[in-house]
C-alpha cells in the first residue's frame, strides 16, 4: 500500500524487504538485543538503523511508552491534533499500519519509505527504553517526544489481559494465565519485555525520566489525561505548536474518547487494545498483600524522583 505513494518509475525495490522479512520471521520470540528482551516483530537491524540513521526533524512526533499505558489513545490524540479535518488524517490511518511507524518493529527499509511519504509531520511510536533511542540526536533535531506514564498496578492488569489474548506473548517466558503466578513474575522482573532480565515497568519509566525536562520532551500521565482530558489536550497542542480552538479541542476529546475509539476500533482488534479504559481497575484484581508488595517496590524504585502513583 505504501508503495502506491511513489510514482511507478520511482518505487523502491522491495526484494531486500522480502529477504529481511523472512529473517524477521526467524527471529525467535523474546530475542535479546543489547540485553533487552523484546516481543515478536522487533528486530535488531531495525533498532540499529533507527539509532544510527533515522533523522527526524522538529516536525516529527514520537509517542514513547511501555505497552498498555495508553499508547493507542495518545497516538490517536496526536493524530487528531495535527491532522484534524485534513485528508491526510484518513490517508495516514488507512495506509500505514500503526506497527509500521514503530521504531523497533519491522524492517529498516520502512524508514526510507516513511521518510519519503508526503506528510509533513510524521507520528512515530516506540516501546524502546531510552538508552536504545538516540536521545542526543533527537534533542538536537527537536523531534517532539511524548512519554506516557501509567500507574504500574493498572498497567499490570492491562498487560495480564493482553497477554492472554496474544499467542506469541503468552508463550514468552514468565507469563501465566494464573493471576497470582503472573503477578509474582511481573514484579520480580521475570517477564522482561522491552526490558533487561530482572527489570519491570518502573525501570522503563526510570530510563526516560532523566529527559523529562528537555524542551523536546513531555511526560503525560494516563491518569491526568483521563481526569482532565481537555486541559491535557490543550497542553499537547501547545507542545506540538498547533493552534486549536476550544471547540476543536472538545471535538478531539470526544473523537478519541474510549467509547468512540472502541466503536471505530481504529483498524485494531477491539478486544486487544480497548478493554476497560479506566483508572483503578487494579483494585478488582490485586489482593491487599499484592497491593502492599507493589507499593513497597514502587516506593523503592521511585524514591529520589517526583513520580508518585
Ligand atoms: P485497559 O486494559 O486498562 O482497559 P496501549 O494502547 O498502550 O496498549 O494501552 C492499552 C490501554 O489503554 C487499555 O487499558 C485500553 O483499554 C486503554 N485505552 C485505549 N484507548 C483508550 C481511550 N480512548 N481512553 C482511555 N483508555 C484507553
Amino acid at each position: 500500500k505504501v508503495l502506491e505513494y511513489f510514482p511507478e518509475d520511482k518505487r523502491p525495490d522491495i526484494t531486500p524487504l522480502i529477504a529481511e522479512r523472512m529473517s524477521i520471521y526467524e527471529n525467535p520470540v523474546g530475542k535479546e538485543y543489547k540485553n533487552y528482551r523484546f516481543w515478536p516483530g522487533s528486530h535488531k537491524y531495525t533498532m540499529e538503523w533507527q539509532y544510527d540513521n533515522w533523522n527526524p526533524t522538529n516536525d516529527d512526533v514520537l509517542v514513547a511508552s511501555y505497552p498498555k499505558t495508553g499508547t493507542t489513545w495518545m497516538t490517536a490524540i496526536v493524530k487528531n491534533i495535527i491532522y484534524r479535518d485534513s485528508a491526510e488524517k484518513l490517508e495516514m490511518t488507512k495506509s500505514i499500519s500503526f506497527l509500521y511507524s514503530y521504531l523497533e518493529q519491522g524492517i529498516p527499509l520502512k524508514y526510507e519509505v516513511m521518510e519519503k511519504l508526503p506528510w509533513k509531520r510524521k507520528i512515530w511510536g516506540t516501546h524502546l527504553p531510552a538508552p536504545l533511542v538516540n536521545m542526543e540526536k533527537l534533542k538536537k533535531n527537536g523531534c517532539k517526544i511524548i512519554y506516557m506514564v501509567r500507574n504500574p498496578k493498572d498497567q499490570a492488569v492491562s498487560w495480564f489481559h493482553f497477554c492472554q489474548k496474544d499467542p506469541f506473548i503468552k508463550s514468552m517466558e514468565g507469563y501465566s494465565e494464573n493471576w497470582d503466578e503472573f503477578f509474582n513474575g511481573y514484579i520480580s522482573g521475570k517477564q522482561a519485555n522491552c526490558a533487561k532480565e530482572g527489570e519491570w515497568y518502573p525501570d522503563h519509566i526510570l530510563s526516560w525520566y532523566p529527559y523529562r525536562n528537555d524542551d523536546n520532551v513531555m511526560f503525560m500521565a494516563y491518569e491526568d489525561l483521563k481526569k482532565n482530558t481537555a486541559v491535557e489536550v490543550k497542553k499537547l497542542c501547545d507542545f506540538l505548536n498547533v493552534k486549536r480552538s476550544h471547540d476543536e479541542i472538545l471535538s478531539i476529546v470526544k473523537e478519541t474518547s474510549f467509547d468512540q475509539m472502541q466503536t471505530e476500533a481504529y483498524g485494531l482488534s477491539k478486544s486487544y487494545f480497548f478493554r476497560k479504559g479506566r483508572v483503578g481497575e487494579w483494585k478488582r484484581r490485586f489482593t491487599v498483600l499484592q497491593s502492599e508488595q507493589m507499593d513497597e517496590k514502587i516506593e523503592e524504585k521511585f524514591s529520589g524522583t517526583d513520580i508518585r502513583f
